[in-house]
């Protein structure tokens, strides 16, 4: 792995003292055009694109789009009126703006270009919640440079991602864009995805930043619907929605984006705790701090602003450096600060962030995009196999009852399900550009395997909508097969942003063809496709072997069949708990233990009377947190605690013995748990605190060790500080979250 990154949290002096020389020269008004973000199209002309396109034909030359400009946007450029533009990915628009702002406006300081590229560019690879479930960091730094190659290709210099927000509420359809429920997984993925899209020697000669997302604690929107109220404690804030962005800044992410939501009724975009004094006084952090969509404009209905001058007012001074979309800084910063409302050297620290950034990242250097790159990099068949590899690792094995999988090359399938033929919805809820054409189905992953006529395919209903169900169809296809193959789930649509459910079974009547498929009685494989954890316990009753294959990429229908027929032994472990059913969200490994405890497994009212447990359900999830199957099977032995009694500066060694015991080389991804047993504020039943991805051939055995620092096995104290506290702590090296070898350690008193 190329291991040059370029990193935006160190000031340099050079760049202070070029900053120092632009910001002297710069009127107020340039200052205020630095922290505008804006689109520079206008509304889409038909005939406009036609006219185009029409040239484009005539010329014999290719054809990509130029969209009108704003009638504003040529003057603004001149006049420095805009500091970057949103979601431009055009080449030829952007050096055309890029021209303007540099050659023809007073100091020509160079736009920076941001995009949502969140799980690749035009190699799309599984959703962000998938490529977790790699457990991989590694792999995902490289999917990220990936991304960060097609997305600088294009013109673009800042990625709108990683999105890094702990989510433990499958209801809100944002969990399918980060890591997951727990912030120390979130953490290694966060610090993977920054160092992957601000590598350097890309192919364009030009740079990234990366932009963490959403600041901070979006995934606790109350019943999980997205952009809802949020209301956790500031310990919560500072131990689970925290630490990932903490570990993107270090890592040297340039940027962070403020969320929608509010953090103790303040919403993040003028919430001066998070801007101001965790990021700047805490953290020291100087990047840039850019708002969500329109998310100064929204302090309105929020409640905290009367209006757009209020609203810029307020998140200015909270600490918000550049506005996105809305025009509160664009129509009244100037008049803030004339007026004396908005002290200008605020201003000038937003922008000095602003400017220090565009240095940073190159853009005075390498201000335009070549624009012949592109065609010669996109979807180039090493980035397709990087895709291939992560929906390898992204898919997690549930269930394989009597190893029903692999399935024999000689097996007939009945394959039915409307997602088995399906491209769209393999590109999950942010693929920002949409080529369905791109993608491999089930289908065409399953013809590499079987000759056509080994197989009948049945889609046998829509996948959401009450449309034409083909019970009939599908009950005689399997009837006529050896095996049933159902390729079922959401559609990608159903997940992402502003797409929550309140309902995560399957969707529309997929649950009536599973019910008369499996009352056929025939071997039933599923592969589940979704952007989300779902709640299935009568399909996981119903399937012999389900496969989690969420929404994974362009390469999804390959890496489909390379698991099913056994090519690829599947290694992929669950980021967020699967529930029982919708009564138990939120369920979560990492829960605290109450004062009435139920048994290990959690249990039903009326085995443990008074307990915190259900009358109708036990506790634990469906599947939980860190679980996923092989094709082999491991072995856990020796847990051994080389210093069992540590002082605060010392390092808690552990090591576990892990055989694989079956006939098949597989990779396993051995997870290290503790729990503090008594704190001065109550502490988890467990936090992960290190896990390792091993491969191992059949019978090799291996001993795996894990060096854990005491200094990060603290919390959040009584007075808001971070703190290691003397005392008893159980630990655990296994497969998941629920199980593994335990032993014990304590911490000495200073
Ligand atoms: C959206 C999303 C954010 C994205 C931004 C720009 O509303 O919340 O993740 O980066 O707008 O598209």
């Amino acid at each position: 792995m190329d291991n040059h990154i370029t990193t935006y949290n160190q000031l340099n002096p050079a760049a202070e003292a070029r900053v120092d020389a632009l910001l002297a020269q710069m009127t107020l008004a340039e200052k205020v055009g630095q922290l505008v973000q804006t689109n520079p199209f206008g509304p889409f002309d038909r005939d406009h694109y036609d006219a185009q396109k029409q040239t484009a034909e005539e010329n014999g030359e290719p054809f990509e789009y130029f969209p009108k400009l704003r009638h504003d946007m040529e003057d603004l450029l001149r006049a420095g009126g805009v500091g970057s533009f949103l979601n431009v990915t055009l080449p030829k628009a952007i050096n055309h703006c890029q021209r303007l702002a540099v050659e023809e406006s007073r100091l020509g300081i160079p736009i920076m270009v941001g995009s949502d590229v969140i799980h690749g560019y035009r190699t799309i690879f599984p959703i962000p919640l998938a490529e977790a479930s790699t457990w991989n960091p590694e792999l995902l730094e490289k999917a990220s440079r990936v991304a960060a190659e097609e997305a600088s290709a294009v013109g673009v210099d800042w990625i709108f991602a990683p999105m890094v927000d702990v989510a433990r509420d499958p209801r809100w359809g944002r969990i399918a864009e980060g890591a997951g429920e727990d912030p120390f997984l979130g953490m290694a993925m966060a610090r993977a995805r920054v160092r992957g899209f601000q590598t350097t020697h890309l192919a364009s000669g030009r740079r990234i930043a990366a932009c963490p997302k959403h600041y901070v604690g979006y995934g606790a929107a109350e019943a999980g619907r997205d952009y809802n109220t949020t209301d956790f404690s500031e310990r919560t804030l500072r131990d689970v929605y925290l630490p990932p962005f903490k570990a993107a800044f270090d890592a040297g992410a340039g940027s962070v984006m403020s969320a929608f939501n509010e953090i103790s009724s303040v919403p993040a975009t003028a919430n001066p705790l998070i801007l101001r004094t965790i990021l700047r006084d805490e953290w020291q952090w100087p990047g840039v701090v850019l708002s969500d969509y329109e998310a100064v404009k929204e302090l309105i209905p929020h409640g905290l602003a009367a209006d757009l001058r209020e609203a810029a007012r307020l998140s200015l001074l909270a600490g918000l450096d550049i506005e996105m979309i809305s025009d509160g800084y664009h129509n009244h910063l100037a008049e803030l600060v004339e007026s004396g409302e908005v002290p200008l050297e605020l201003v000038d620290e937003a922008v000095r962030r602003v400017l220090r950034l565009k240095i940073a990242v190159g853009l005075f250097e390498k201000p335009y995009v070549d624009e012949s790159l592109a065609p010669k990099l996109i979807l180039r068949p090493d980035f397709r196999e990087l895709a291939l590899d992560v929906a390898h690792e992204s898919m997690v094995l549930l269930k394989n009852d009597n190893d029903l999988l692999p399935l024999s090359p000689q097996a007939r399938l009945a394959v039915i399900g409307p997602l088995a033929n399906n491209h769209k919805d393999m590109l999950g809820c942010w693929s920002l550009h949409t080529h369905p054409e791109d993608v491999e189905t089930v289908l065409e992953g399953l013809s590499v395997y079987l000759p056509d006529e080994a197989w009948t395919y049945v889609p046998a209903c829509p996948i959401r909508e009450d449309g034409p169900l083909d019970i009939a169809a599908a009950v005689a296809a399997a009837q006529d097969a050896d095996v049933v193959l159902l390729v079922l789930g959401e559609s990608a649509d159903m997940s992402g942003e502003g797409h929550s459910r309140t309902d995560l079974g399957l969707p529309g009547r997929q649950q009536e063809v599973v019910d008369a498929v499996a009352a056929t009685g025939k071997p039933i494989v599923c592969v589940l496709m979704s952007g989300r954890p779902l709640v299935i316990p009568q399909l996981a009753s119903q399937a012999d072997a389900l496969l989690c294959a969420w929404h994974a990429g362009i390469r999804a229908g390959r890496a489909v069949a390379d698991i099913l027929f056994g090519t690829v032994n599947p290694s992929g472990k669950l980021t967020a708990s699967w529930p029982r059913s919708m009564g138990q969200i939120p369920t979560y490994y990492s829960h605290k233990n109450t004062g009435r405890p139920a048994s290990e497994a959690g249990t039903k009212q009326f085995a443990e009377s008074f307990k915190s447990v259900y009358i109708d359900a036990p506790n634990s999830p469906l599947f939980p947190f860190g679980y996923g199957l092989s094709y082999t099977r491991f072995a856990y032995s020796d847990l051994h605690i080389v210093q069992p009694e540590l002082g605060l500066d010392d390092t808690l060694t552990v090591t576990a013995t892990v055989t694989n015991a079956g006939e098949r080389a597989g990779a396993e991804v051995v997870q290290l748990y503790v729990r503090d047993l008594v704190g001065s504020v109550t502490r988890p039943v467990k936090e992960l605190k290190g896990f390792q991805k091993i491969t191992l051939q059949p019978g090799e055995k291996r001993t795996v060790s894990f060096a854990v620092p005491v200094s990060e096995l603290g919390f959040t104290g009584l007075d808001m500080r971070y703190v290691v506290e003397p005392g008893d702590f159980k630990v655990w090296i296994g497969p998941d979250s629920t199980s593994g070898l335990e032993g014990s350690f304590h911490i000495k008193k200073a």
